[in-house]
């Protein structure tokens, strides 16, 4: 399948002229995908129209009809759901039961936001003064714009398309470029199930058309996945384009805390799971393992022994565990920070270096290693984005919650113990927007909300009932059918000087 695959603008395929670049299976970088446009920021100007014009008449549509458009969308997904796994396998080098479980998450998503469309959507409550009634209701923001990475190259766009189209906007979609055919085939199921195709725009290129729609005036929302210094950058130079609800999504150092009384074998799957399943590469991935004294090398031997076994190659083989980091930068990045591990004193116990794979040349594998560190290692704190599990012992539980907190970010977390009065004493302490009892870091479910404190978010959630959230502005609305001037906070309590003694 090389073939060219034009920005989606109005309906219409659209390949400005200028420069191009091609997607590639980053198990094989020889095998090209598709040769797509580097579009410049008169793509977006063009999208954002198109999607505004768009936008007008979906919007005048009743939620529950838009709702049923969006529930067709996720049929016309579970309908392709094999030949989109294999394509996320291939384009982001997911397992194929991960690229699966990809496509499932956009199913799931589109089936939840469908039944959103009915659902209640806002407050009603009682007013103070008689024949008044207040409510809240949500209106659209106009256009959307949405950057989507390639580690979940269907279900985040899915995460935020629908909702934003259930909220009533219009969208501009810009992929990231090394999964942006997975976007592509997306958007088709959603456009092939009746949703007006100028409604959902996708606009192909690296920086140029993504900052552009962080800074267009016409944009009244953008999504945004990326390093927290970028998000910053981000958030400042699009607030003063303009105003705009801006969502960030800035990565995690997530970490599993095993107590000593924890099921092991329980706790090595999970860790397995967490930290090598898509190759590390969530911003849920496990991390850290933070690991109580009494067990600590008992929990690593065991886990070293079953990561031995893993077995790395191609993504599209179904015997692969492993596949291929995302790219050769990635893997050097990756690797880097494994050998400034070493040299701060940490001691790899398995892995740490490239692994060449039969029949996948040029692509970077990275064996899955485990690190033992300390707390004031650099790799005990950033983001490493690949297979790679720092390991970090501890005395006490509440040590353990200090460590599981001492980073920037606050992602997700998980608690390995049989004690529900230390699972839940560490819960409420640990600092994540979504925490793990007794499960991995990894394999947040649709209907409950996704995202993290600190460096990791500012503040919204995707997925669940607060998804829309961040692609709508709440109304609140009073009407007052009394016929006459009643007054809040006045009549119901009239003001009495008190008398002058
Ligand atoms: C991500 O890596 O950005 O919870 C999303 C999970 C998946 C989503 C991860 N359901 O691991």
């Amino acid at each position: 399948m090389d073939q060219r695959i034009a920005n989606r603008i109005g309906g219409l395929a659209v390949f400005p002229d200028g420069p191009t670049f091609d997607s590639t299976n980053p198990a094989r970088p020889a095998d090209v995908i598709a040769t797509l446009p580097s579009s410049t920021g008169a793509a977006v100007d063009d999208a954002v129209a198109a999607a505004r014009e768009a936008q007008r008449e979906w919007a005048a549509r009743p939620v529950p009809a838009r709702a049923e458009m969006i529930a067709a969308a996720a049929e016309a997904v579970a309908a392709r759901k094999d030949d989109l796994a294999r394509l996320v396998a291939r384009e982001a080098g997911k397992i194929l039961v991960e690229a699966a479980g990809d496509v499932q998450e956009a199913v799931d998503m589109g089936r939840f936001v469908a039944g959103q469309g009915r659902a209640a959507a806002g407050e009603t409550v009682p007013s103070e003064l008689p024949g008044k009634l207040a409510w809240t209701t949500r209106q659209p923001v106009g256009v959307v714009g949405m950057i989507t990475p390639w580690n979940f190259p269907v279900a985040i766009p899915s995460w935020k398309c629908f909702p934003a189209l259930l909220a009533g906007n219009g969208i501009v979609i810009k992929p990231s470029e090394e999964a942006p055919v997975c976007a592509d085939r997306f958007v088709e199921c959603v456009v092939d199930a009746g949703v007006p195709a100028g409604l959902v725009n996708v606009v192909h290129g690296a920086a140029e058309p993504g900052t552009a729609i962080t800074l267009h005036p016409g944009i009244g929302a953008v999504s945004f996945p990326g390093s927290a210094p970028t998000g910053g950058v981000v958030a400042a130079t699009g607030m003063a384009a303009g105003p705009k609800l801006l969502s960030l999504e800035l990565g995690g150092k997530n970490a599993m805390m095993v107590l000593a009384d924890a099921d092991l074998e329980l706790a090595v799957e999970g860790a397995l799971f967490g930290a090598f399943g898509t190759a590390g590469q969530r911003c849920t991935s496990t991390s850290r393992l933070v690991v109580q004294r009494a067990v600590a090398d008992e929990l690593v031997a065991r886990l070293a022994e079953r990561t031995e076994k893993l077995m790395l190659g191609d993504p599209l083989d179904p015997s692969t565990d492993v596949g291929p980091v995302i790219n050769a930068r990635a893997g050097e990045r990756i690797l880097a920070m494994v050998a400034a591990a070493r040299e701060e004193g940490g001691d790899v116990v398995l892995g740490g270096e490239a692994v060449t794979v039969a029949g996948c040349d040029g692509g970077t594998f990275v064996a899955p290693t485990i690190v033992r560190v300390e707390r004031n290692h650099t790799i005990a704190r950033k983001e490493v984005f690949g297979p790679v599990l720092a390991v970090l012992v501890v005395d006490e539980v509440a040590d353990a919650v200090d460590v599981v907190n001492d980073t920037e970010y606050g992602l997700s977390a998980a608690v390995y113990t049989r004690n529900i009065a230390a699972a839940l004493w560490a819960v409420e302490r640990i600092d994540t927007g979504i925490v793990y009892v007794n499960a991995p870091t990894i394999g947040a479910e649709i209907p409950l909300p996704f995202g993290g404190t600190k460096h990791t978010g500012n503040g919204f959630r995707e997925a669940g009932t607060r998804g829309i959230e961040q692609f709508s502005h709440v109304k609140t609305v009073y009407v007052d059918y009394s016929g006459r001037l009643q007054k809040a906070q006045i009549d119901t309590h009239p003001f009495e000087a008190e008398e002058q003694s």
